[in-house]
């Protein structure tokens, strides 16, 4: 097993990261302090495979703990379902004291996180991430939130979870697109900021799609470093941050225009990276020739989508100012210089947006 801290201060925390860590939750929650009555939010699909043998270990380690359901989507990551989880604390008496654990994928994570950090001023969370994307993105960082029906994650707050336990065992049930669309975010990783790391994924690629449980935990456990030295150095997301939103700017916009329902997210993301690429070179500034082939040879080889095909241009292009990280109503571009370096640009000319649309496809 890995440990990671991340260092924020009073809000400091560990990710743990290894294989068949569900079963050890018990003993790992009281090694790290956890103590108090646990809520363990979840959905029936992860439910189904993993939710016996995390209460089995809580209980045998002494825990009073209860598992509270809710809807497998994104749709249920809303204040509705918020509302459920606050009845069902209020109604068993949960006290300040009380622990909420979200065992799932990001929407989970994010809902048990808002609630968390709303219900009672704030209760203690932990993460037990069982997808990919929630393992290395989601589950670290603090962002939670719900969705509005005019937008996604437009109400959230900051708050860190207390603990992290990532199963990369659980990555055993992962559909195949849910896999490669958290294996964006482990490449984002490794473009913005660590070039080693990034060719270790390249050279791993046949192995890495086998999902062994050493390898993925030495996966998991890089790009949370990546991940949390961000975090670390601007947990608020006033500047450094920003680097994490790289591929982003164009991803939201698509996952948008097609309703969320056309592209996982780390598909999106894997379209607006190239996007990024491409408008990066057109703009002179990419002085790394092989990042190109690089990029287009992983994502191909996790059948991302390279392309959007039939999409409009226009409708693109004016969602892009719809985002939350427009500033002063320019678009914040994170735009790639060399393998593990981006930069930040709010000067791109619309017209170059524009012609790298239409060279992805876009009509
Ligand atoms: N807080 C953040 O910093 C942050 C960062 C990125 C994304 N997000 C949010 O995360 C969400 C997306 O997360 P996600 O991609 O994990 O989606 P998800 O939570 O919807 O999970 C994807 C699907 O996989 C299922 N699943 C989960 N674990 C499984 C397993 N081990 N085996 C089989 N199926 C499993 C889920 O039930 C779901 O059907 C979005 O709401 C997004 O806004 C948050």
């Amino acid at each position: 097993m890995k440990k990671l801290n991340v260092e924020l201060g009073e809000g400091s925390y560990s990710i743990l990261i290894g294989s068949d860590l569900l079963a050890q939750s018990g003993v790992l929650f009281a090694a790290n302090g956890v103590k108090g009555r646990i809520m363990v939010v979840t959905n029936p699909t992860v439910a189904q495979w993993y939710l016996e043998p995390l209460m089995d270990s809580l209980r045998s380690s002494g825990y009073q703990a209860e598992a509270f359901l809710i809807p497998d989507g994104e749709e249920y990551k809303s204040l509705e379902q918020a509302n459920r989880i606050y009845d069902q604390l209020v109604k068993g008496k949960y006290d300040r004291k009380s622990v909420l654990v979200a065992l799932g994928g990001g929407v989970i994570g994010d809902l048990t996180g808002f609630v968390a950090a709303t219900y009672m001023r704030g209760i203690r969370f932990i993460q037990v991430p069982t997808t990919l994307l929630a393992q290395v993105d989601s589950s670290i960082g603090g962002k939670t939130a719900v969705n509005h029906p005019q937008g996604k994650n437009l109400i959230g707050v900051f708050y860190q979870p207390s603990l992290v336990v990532s199963d990369v065992a659980t990555f055993g049930t992962l559909p195949d697109r849910e896999f490669s669309s958290g294996m964006v975010e482990v490449i984002k990783h490794g473009v913005i900021l660590d070039p080693e790391y990034f060719k270790m994924l390249l050279n791993e690629l046949p192995a890495l799609k086998t999902r062994k449980p050493e390898l993925m935990t030495e996966i998991v456990e890089g790009s949370c470093r990546i991940k949390a030295r961000i975090v670390q150095e601007d947990e608020k997301e006033t500047g450094l941050r920003g680097i994490l939103n790289f591929g982003h700017t164009i991803g939201h916009a698509l996952e948008s225009i097609t309703d969320y329902q056309y592209y996982k997210h780390g598909e999106a993301v894997a379209v607006g990276i190239l996007a990024a690429l491409k408008i990066a070179i057109r703009n002179d500034t990419l002085q790394d020739s092989g990042l190109e082939q690089s990029l287009a040879f992983l994502f191909g080889a996790l059948d991302l989508p390279t392309a959007i095909p039939g999409l409009n241009v226009a409708e693109i292009i004016s969602l892009l100012y719809l985002d939350k990280k427009v500033e002063y109503g320019k678009v914040r571009w994170v735009l790639p210089e060399r393998l593990g370096q981006v930069t930040i640009s709010n000067e791109i000319p619309g017209e170059t947006v524009k012609d790298t649309l239409l060279e992805l496809g876009g009509v």
